[in-house]
């Protein structure tokens, strides 16, 4: 969501005459565009914003801004402390950003119940995929997570906004989107026609050139029978559902205010599998969070094994401003924290090596993104369910859909070699 953010505050500026550039000391103008749902993200802020000064004191014209939820958390206070700072701008209030570049030290932090309809320019970072916002914020207010105070109430954008946006990108030549919003599933709930997330879904299916259709994030409390129709009925609509689980044990859910209980969960995963051959289910876990005994964690880890996710992204629960986990008792210290972080990453090693490995010999279809970020050798794609694929080609095959057989798996990705060639080459 920040990166696509970024694209859109590019997106503005060069409405107003700027174009990027790699190095800071040649920009006029330098946003530092932040994130706050972990500590550690904040951390990396503040030593980023430091090695600013350095940049600023060397070329005192440089406007230095800062974006994000740490903007909308810390306010005004950052002007205070980082002198060198000269525009502070919450995530709701991009399209103040044409305003904030012509004055100095000012903020624009405000609850905006607009900003959904706003039509904001984009520039994107990449011509294949394109990320497109469906809605903003959150109303779930999960005890742990800070997204509900910076980033504000959920509010959806209006079908026909998101319809014209994808119309574009397909016209444009982008094979893929992905909808992005903190509860998907929600969508079109603050919205008077009765527009729901599986109508968004068929309509923006007829649009030609526009080949995947992926989204994140759902949350398990909204998950709908809808949906799996949906991605049955679809073909465009990846076999891929990131459906964050948190934790194992019932007490610690309902600690987390998730609204669902273990049980739920699973059901929904069994369901999704019984009805999509293939479909992947990705999770977020997280460790450590207060009152977690040894009993509740190993939940976790029988829910690991049980459920056998495709991947995981896992945190330490992290302390964040305002949130009401704060106030429960039994914060545990940070090597326990550590220590069943480290045990979820082993055991999930071990079961997304299995299942990769059931996968080798087999023919997927995968999109082309472009070159391997690892190997200039090689080329990257993606499998509908999201896992990277590398392999053997040759630039041309950029953007196309093409067959590979998988021959190997590493520890964050696939090798394979193409079954689709051209001139007797692989593509
Ligand atoms: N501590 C640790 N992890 C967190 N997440 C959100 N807030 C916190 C926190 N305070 C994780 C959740 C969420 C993902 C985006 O980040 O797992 O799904
Ligand atoms: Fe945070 Fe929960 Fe909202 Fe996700 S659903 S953004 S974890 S409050």
């Amino acid at each position: 969501m920040n990166f696509h953010d970024s694209e859109r505050m590019a997106g503005i500026l060069e409405t107003e005459g700027y174009s990027l550039t790699e190095r800071p000391e040649d920009a006029d103008l330098i946003i530092l565009n932040t994130c706050s749902i972990r500590e550690k993200a904040e951390h990396k802020f503040y030593s980023d914003l430091g090695r600013l000064r350095v940049v600023k004191k060397k070329n005192p014209e440089v406007k230095i801004g800062v974006s994000g939820c740490i903007a909308q958390q810390e306010g005004e206070r950052i002007f205070k402390k980082a002198p060198h700072v000269s525009l502070i701008l919450g995530p709701q209030n991009l399209t103040s950003l044409s305003e904030l570049i012509e004055v100095d030290r000012r903020s624009s932090l405000e609850d905006r119940p607009d900003y959904a309809k706003a039509e904001i320019p984009t520039r994107r970072l990449d011509n294949i995929k394109a990320w497109v916002s469906i809605m903003y914020g959150c109303n779930n207010f999960c005890s742990y997570c800070v997204v509900p105070y910076t980033r504000g109430r959920e509010r959806s954008r209006p079908l026909t906004d998101i319809f014209r946006e994808v119309e574009g990108l397909s016209q444009a030549g982008y094979k893929e989107v992905t909808l992005l919003g903190q509860n998907v599933n929600s969508y079109g709930r603050n919205l008077e026609d009765g527009t729901d997330f599986t109508e968004l879904l068929y309509r923006l299916h007829d649009l030609k050139g526009i080949e995947r259709i992926r989204f994140v994030t759902s949350h398990p409390k909204d998950f709908s029978e809808r949906l799996i129709k949906a991605m049955k009925e679809l073909p465009k609509l990846c076999e891929h559902m990131h459906l964050p689980l948190q934790a194992g044990s019932d007490r610690i859910l309902n600690l987390m205010n998730r609204g669902y209980t273990y049980r739920d969960y699973k059901e929904m995963a069994d369901k999704l599998r019984s009805e999509i051959p293939d479909v992947a289910i990705t999770t977020d876990i997280i460790t450590g969070f207060p009152e977690e005994t040894e009993e509740d964690f190993e939940k976790t880890i029988v829910a690991l094994r049980e459920i056998r996710f495709d991947g995981i992204f896992v945190f330490k629960y992290s302390k964040r401003p305002n949130t009401s986990a704060l106030l429960l008792p039994g914060h545990l210290q940070d090597e326990i924290k550590a220590e069943r972080f480290s045990r979820v990453l082993d055991i999930q090693d071990y079961i997304t090596l299995e299942k990769n490995r059931g996968i080798i010999g087999k023919n997927i279809e995968i999109l082309v993104e472009g070159k391997s970020k690892t190997d200039n050798d090689k080329m990257t794609g993606r499998t509908r369910t999201n896992k990277i694929v590398n392999f053997i080609g040759n630039i041309e095959s950029k953007g196309k859909i093409i067959m590979v057989k998988i021959s190997g798996t590493r520890h964050n990705s696939l090798d394979g070699e193409p079954l689709d060639f051209a001139q007797g080459k692989p593509l």
